[in-house]
């Protein structure tokens, strides 16, 4: 494991300043790997993915199929969105395919925002033709006018990698005017949106696509299936979600589904960051043992530790204590935790960090990453924050505690996006399994106690060494 420290501000209890780490992100060869297929993936050229068989679902769908045809087949797959809620892909295509309005847009989320999430990254710069693929084959599905990639300012690579990408798929008439001599039209905007968490949020980056600052609009009742992109129906869905649309074209349903579960079909693309000894990122099945992934590819606890608990969808979908080890890592089985999947960046706290200091962090994360727009989620936020912060520093441990009960039943569901109720979640999840925890750690104050927060920002990924890092550690 490379763990390298960048930054130092400290992080003693007297400064209360933070440390920022940065690690290397170890990439890991699972035993599934559909997406990270070496024929596919790797190598960003179009030569290579060609020479792997890329393009193939769109060669597929060209020469024969109709957009209803592509749509029942995704249907079929059970593919669920890769960016967060798991929603079922084909409805959103079939609702924009049938709306009255004839003009409708496809859009790709590449702004990978929730903290330890890696995937969209990693694919995007190991293989953006898969997710162009995809997107074409979701423009012709829906009849779309046009395909909008957004990606962050701040991933320069990445936006070299698609720009190039685009390029070559113009230059070899798969994509633009009358692709593949098929007769449908259709071209890609590599869009570079701001960098900030909540330009993720899919209506807020439709305004980031329309020019203005990307603030979440209100909803119900009008998703972007309904009024979109220009306030036409469109699709938003995840960059990897698209990946998966090209395997599902080009090797069939049935392939798709002997992975995953019935319920949440296929692969996914992990990352796991925190304390554990190899911080990574594989794809596995969906319903995976979240057990298996933290020893088998992660390396397990840090040395002379043991896991405390898991951030398993990033801050957003709450805490799972370490008890619950032994939890399939897909959509339904983390719902009934009361945590989520997420986009799969799961975070993982060892024994000595602060569960406390952890959570005023991504309580920080959520002030500064809410646009402000609604009152509830600024004050809300900030209250939130600052309570932490404060039983941090010995402030009103009982008071603190009532405070934040109060103020999370009063924010949650109160704002035009989810930010406001993730922030409200996690710490209701803090209470829910900590409280005793956090009474102990109040209870110590005055006395030294661990503040250390897990790492979850990465610098770069590390190719596996052949034999080495490319299969499991541990057995
Ligand atoms: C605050 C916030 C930030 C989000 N950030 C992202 C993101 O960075 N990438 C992403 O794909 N989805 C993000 N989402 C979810 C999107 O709004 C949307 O549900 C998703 O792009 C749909 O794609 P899917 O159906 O393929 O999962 C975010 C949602 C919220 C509330
Ligand atoms: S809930 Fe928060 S982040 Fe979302 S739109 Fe309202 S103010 Fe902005």
């Amino acid at each position: 494991m490379a763990l390298q420290p960048l930054l130092f501000s400290g992080a003693t209890k007297a400064s209360n300043l933070k440390v920022l780490f940065l690690m290397n992100m170890t990439i890991m060869e699972g035993p599934d790997r559909v997406l990270t297929n070496p024929a596919i993936f790797g190598d960003p050229s179009l030569a290579s993915y060609e020479r792997g068989g890329g393009y193939k679902g769109l060669r597929r769908v060209l020469s024969g199929l109709s957009p209803s045809d592509v749509i029942a087949e995704i249907k079929e797959s059970g593919l669920r969105g890769r960016g967060g809620s798991g929603f079922p892909t084909a409805l959103k295509w079939e609702k924009v395919a049938n709306h009255r309005v004839p003009v409708r847009y496809v859009v790709a989320n590449g702004s990978e925002g929730e903290p330890g999430s890696h995937k969209d990254h990693y694919l995007i710069s190991r293989s953006p033709h898969q997710i162009l693929e995809g997107m074409i084959i979701a423009c012709f599905a829906v009849s779309a006018k046009s395909g909008h990639l957004f990606v962050k300012e701040s991933f320069p690579e990445g936006i070299n990698i698609l720009r190039k990408a685009r390029e070559e798929a113009l230059a070899a008439g798969l994509l633009g005017n009358n692709i593949l001599g098929s007769g449908f039209s259709v071209d890609i905007e590599i869009f570079v949106g701001p960098a900030a968490y909540i330009a993720g949020e899919e209506t807020a980056l439709l305004e980031a696509l329309e020019g203005r600052v990307p603030r979440p609009r209100p909803k119900p009742p009008f998703y972007p299936t309904e009024m979109g992109l220009y306030n036409k129906p469109t699709v938003v869905n995840n960059v990897e979600t698209y990946a998966h649309v090209s395997r599902i074209l080009a090797e069939g349903t049935v392939k798709f589904r002997e992975r995953g579960t019935p319920k949440s079909p296929g692969t996914m693309i992990f990352s796991v960051s925190g304390s554990v000894r190899r911080p990574v990122v594989v794809e596995l099945p969906l319903g995976f043992s979240l057990e298996r992934l933290l020893y088998d590819y992660a390396g397990g606890p840090l040395p002379g530790e043991t896991f405390q608990c898991f951030f398993t969808g990033g801050p957003s979908f709450g805490i799972l204590p370490a008890r619950e080890i032994d939890t399939p890592l897909e959509y339904d089985a983390l719902r009934a935790k009361g945590t989520g999947l997420g986009s799969a960046g799961i975070i993982v706290l060892g024994s000595k960090d602060s569960i406390l200091a952890t959570t005023a962090a991504f309580s920080e994360f959520y002030e500064k990453g809410s646009c402000g727009q609604c009152p509830p989620c600024r004050l809300g936020t900030e209250s939130l924050h600052q309570t932490l912060e404060g039983l941090m520093n010995g402030q009103n441990s009982e008071d603190g505690i009532e405070r934040l009960l109060k103020v999370t039943k009063m924010i949650k569901g109160r704002g035009n996006c989810g930010l406001i109720t993730a922030s409200a979640f996690m710490v209701e999840s803090l209470l829910e399994h900590f409280t005793p925890l956090l009474r102990e750690e109040l209870a110590s104050r005055g006395t030294e106690v661990s503040r250390r927060i897990p790492t979850w920002h990465y610098d770069h990924f590390v190719d596996p060494v052949p034999g080495t890092a490319g299969s499991p550690s541990h057995s």
